[in-house]
């Protein structure tokens, strides 16, 4: 230990003493047993054979060298007084048996492993298990860190309670309230919380041990933060002053923690718990599952509450807006006259948490003065998603849906108690959410229909009947259009499991499954996969830098995103302008010489958009000139794939099939239209989306109206839904916008559309092409490049997509959306630009013959104009482009 006594003398201190102090006790580290609590000595039982358990699952920690554990904790003991009937409860928890298991481990490694069925006390107990050994009342506090806010609320309620203490002791943090004080000891908070604050301090000296709750999860914040912990707690006991982590999970599928070198060089002990799960009966559906699964679930619980005995019923639905419709529905179909809640309010309680942080108004938008705030995924996950999934039906049964009354042996006697229905999402307030802890009113049978937040996050009491949709939300990303959507999907076997097992946490339950066990078997995935895989690397590496995470790709990720990926993405987010510049050529070969960019503030004011870089840079300038309602229609458009049908597309969306091809003739010309005929205002294609998404609000997105102009309506919804969410993403970050969705978009002036143009350009800086001057008559090959444009990305010709309004135009140097190869390689998504705006807007493209601010620049008399060269690191084409000089 001579290296730790040379380096930060001062900070050591005493702390020195303390460790050596506590390195003598290792072995025989006991809990001292003068606490005079008479409940942790029965939390002791059976510790022997569960020791015996934990060793033999463990044996890495064997094999640790003797002098790496040391043992590096708290010697005081804080007494806790509970209540009688709280310690009764406490005493039930699985994890109660393990407690000097848990905290032997905690103690000798730097960290640790907890997995354990959801309900076995993970959550509640180890918390007050390191606070009773006195974490928090040396080297720091304990924090708790929950992927979701309403578990990181309610278990600091929970476990103040439990342990008579008050939320000044007992507090919670999540991004826009918290009642953090300077006593508190034991801080829940969300995963983006202790992120910002590894910003601020990347030590976390504030804290003695970190908690990473729900870790099988797999959060990409849950993943950085292990990532980030993972450097951080050796550093911390370098200094001497070390930090617990413990990881824990609902699921045994920890590899990516323990088995993943870079990540933790000493595998890190792990400590199952044993489940107390009563026996839960599955019943699938016979059918193929329909369309309208919230409709299926409505007809189960009618069912259920008629049919089946006594006994809570948990229903699974994917976000906030189901749950109300689930809501409101089973509400009228069982009226129930104390039932003083309230399901009608949808409003989300983002808009009012955003503006609490209204602090400053911003005259102008300075481009360098943004208030960066992270986009709010959360609230994203749980939006308003499904506002058009509609119960039309009256909840009765089915008679050859009546295979769900279980086949055990249990009395079909109809039950006329009331129903009591409860929602349960991410965003309901502390109060509504509290209230599926409670017991219902006496005679009521309690409903909780919930997203899976219930899956793992929280454990309600007496849950007798699990309604499974088999839908979850789950994000994902475009690669052709760069864009994050949120699908819903077909959730894991794993989350299936989970879900069910919510039956079985007070006797035998059931689990209604609304889909075959031929789905189940063959359509789900054994485990959800890491969002970081379903992530886009561009965006990712933004709010990486955004958190001052500057070397992405030596970043210790759980499982990590693929290297080039990374490499390109840091290449693309310097060419927008989002990174600094390295200061020599960037050399991705080497990744040791990766140069360190760090982002710019325009890059930070991009990563509030939920987007492709491209766009969020878009979305950055259009504050500018009033374009902004302009810039997120266009947006939203571009990043929804195809908002046109296609002669390519198949009918399925179109009524009529004879007609496809006098269709296309028609969108032609409607397109034509939109467009306008003036062609200096040559916004091309993306003026026809523009004008799309203004009409589809002024006559109504109806399916008539999209079949009409060639418009897929499925497309035109989600742009709807994503041009919504931009313009509250701009008005939380712009808070002088107040943008709101105008039904009537007019048409952009001349001037706008210009400016609009450049806008779009400044974005799509990579995607620029320029026309091959005319072919020489002779020559066949060149011939056929005729109507070819060379651009910066491919050596090949490429060409304008034949359905661009801009293609008989061939503007000569145009911008366009994205490429695709059919039978030649064709651009999509055309916008004609004035080539000298190339050395402004797509700077980082342009090398000039001389800088623009030269005092003498090169001077075609000529022309009239300065000249500069554009050239790209693939194709290395050289065009001579004139340039304005900046003022
Ligand atoms: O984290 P884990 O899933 O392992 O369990 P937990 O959240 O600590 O829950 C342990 C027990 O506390 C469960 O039986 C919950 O029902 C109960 N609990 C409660 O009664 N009220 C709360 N607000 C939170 C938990
Ligand atoms: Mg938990």
């Amino acid at each position: 230990s001579t290296d730790e006594e040379d380096e930060e003398d001062e900070k050591k201190g005493d702390k020195a003493d303390e460790k050596n102090d506590l390195s003598s006790t290792k072995n025989d580290f006991k809990r001292p047993e003068d606490g005079g609590e008479e409940q942790t000595k029965e939390g002791k039982c059976n510790t022997e054979a569960q020791k015996n358990v934990l060793h033999s699952k463990s044996d890495s920690k064997q094999n640790v060298k003797k002098e790496e554990k040391i043992s590096t904790c708290p010697t005081i003991n804080i007494p806790v007084k509970r209540k009688q009937e709280i310690q009764d409860a406490r005493l039930k928890l699985p994890i109660l048996g393990e407690e000097q298991v848990v905290m032997e481990t905690i103690n000798e490694n730097p960290v640790t492993i907890i997995c354990g069925e959801t309900g076995s006390g993970k959550t509640t107990q180890v918390p007050q298990f390191l606070y009773e050994a006195g974490y928090a009342h040396t080297n720091g506090i304990i924090g708790v860190t929950e992927p979701r806010r309403v578990a990181a609320i309610s278990m600091s309620y929970r476990v103040a309670t439990e342990m008579n203490l008050t939320n000044r002791e007992v507090s919670y943090q999540i991004r826009y309230e918290g009642n953090v004080t300077e006593d508190t000891k034991i801080k829940f908070m969300t995963d983006g919380v202790l992120l910002k604050e590894v910003q601020k301090d990347f030590l976390l000296t504030k804290y003695s041990a970190v908690i990473i709750d729900e870790a099988h999860e797999r959060s990409v914040y849950t993943d950085i933060l292990i990532g980030l912990l993972s450097r951080i707690v050796p550093l911390r006991h370098k200094r001497g002053n070390p930090l617990k982590l413990i990881i824990m999970s609902a699921t045994l599928r920890v590899e990516d923690f323990t088995e993943n070198q870079v990540l933790f060089k000493t595998p890190p002990p792990v400590i199952s718990v044993d489940s107390r799960q009563f026996p839960v009966t599955i019943h699938f559906n016979k059918r193929t599952p329909l369309d309208n699964y919230l409709n299926e679930a409505y007809k189960k619980v009618c069912k259920i509450h008629r049919m089946l005995p006594e006994g809570g019923i948990l229903v699974f639905v994917t976000g906030q807006q189901e749950v109300h419709t689930l809501c409101k529905k089973l509400k009228q179909t069982f009226p129930v006259q104390s039932q003083s809640e309230k399901c009608g309010n949808t409003k989300r309680k983002k808009k009012g948490g955003a503006q609490k942080t209204k602090v400053e108004n911003l005259p102008t938008i300075n481009l360098d003065n943004y208030s960066v705030e992270p986009v709010d995924e959360e609230a994203e996950r749980e939006g308003d998603v499904d506002s058009d999934l509609d119960l039309g039906d009256d909840g009765n049964l089915d008679d050859d849906d009546v295979n769900m009354i279980s086949s055990d042996g249990e009395s079909h006697q109809s039950c006329t108690e009331p129903l009591y229905v409860l929602p349960l999402y991410s965003l309901l307030s502390t109060e509504k959410q509290a209230k599926v802890f409670s017991p219902p009113p006496g005679g009521h049978r309690l409903c909780v229909v919930a997203t899976n937040v219930a899956e793992t996050s929280l454990t309600i009491p007496n849950i007798k009947y699990v309604v499974d949709t088999g839908k979850a939300k789950m994000k994902f990303y475009d690669k052709v259009t760069g864009v994050s959507t949120f699908k819903i999907v077909w959730t894991s076997k794993a989350a299936a499991n989970q879900r069910a097992g919510r039956a079985g946490r007070m006797g035998p339950g059931h689990c209604y499954r609304l889909y075959s066990s031929a789905v189940f078997n063959d359509e789900f995935e054994q485990f959800s996969p890491p969002e970081i895989t379903r992530r886009p690397v561009d965006d990712l590496v933004l709010q990486m830098k955004d958190m001052s995470i500057d070397k992405v790709i030596n970043f210790p990720f759980p499982t990590p995103p693929d290297v080039e990926q990374v490499r390109a993405a840091e290449k693309l987010l310097i060419s927008l302008g989002a990174l600094t510049t390295p200061p020599k050529p960037v050399r991705f070969k080497d990744t040791k010489k990766d140069p360190v960019c760090r982002i710019t503030p325009l890059g930070k004011a991009m990563a509030n958009f939920p987007v492709s870089p491209h766009y969020a840079k878009m979305l950055a300038l259009g504050h500018q000139h009033d374009l902004l309602p302009y810039v997120v229609a266009i947006v939203s458009a571009l990043s929804v794939q195809e908002l046109f049908i296609e002669f390519h597309t198949s009918t399925d969306e179109t009524s009529e099939k004879s007609s496809f091809k006098e269709k296309i003739k028609f969108i032609t010309q409607v397109k034509k239209l939109w467009a306008g005929k003036d062609h200096s205002l040559l916004l091309g294609d993306l003026m026809v989306l523009l004008k799309a998404v203004g009409a589809a609000e002024y006559q109504g997105c109806t399916p008539q109206f999209c079949d009409k102009h060639g418009i897929r309506y499925k497309a035109m919804k989600e742009v709807r839904k994503l041009r919504a969410q931009l313009t509250n993403s701009v008005n939380s970050v712009m808070p002088d916008t107040n943008l709101c969705v105008d039904p009537k978009l007019t048409p952009p002036t001349d001037l706008q559309a210009k400016l609009l143009r450049q806008i779009v350009l400044s974005g799509l800086s990579d995607h620029v092409a320029r026309r091959y001057p005319d072919p020489p008559p002779d020559a066949d090959e060149e011939t056929k490049r005729k109507h070819a444009y060379q651009c910066t990305e491919i050596e090949e010709p490429v060409f304008i997509h034949p359905l661009s309004v801009l293609y008989k135009q061939k503007p000569e140097y145009i911008v366009y959306q994205y490429m695709q190869e059919t039978s030649k390689i064709y651009m999509k998504g055309i916008s004609a630009i004035e080539p000298e705006w190339l050395p402004v807007f797509a700077s980082y493209h342009c090398t000039l013959s001389k800088p623009l601010d030269d005092p003498e620049p090169d001077y075609d008399e000529v022309k009239g104009q300065v000249m500069c060269h554009m050239t790209s690191t693939f194709s290395r084409c050289v065009w001579a482009v004139p340039a304005v000089r900046l003022e």
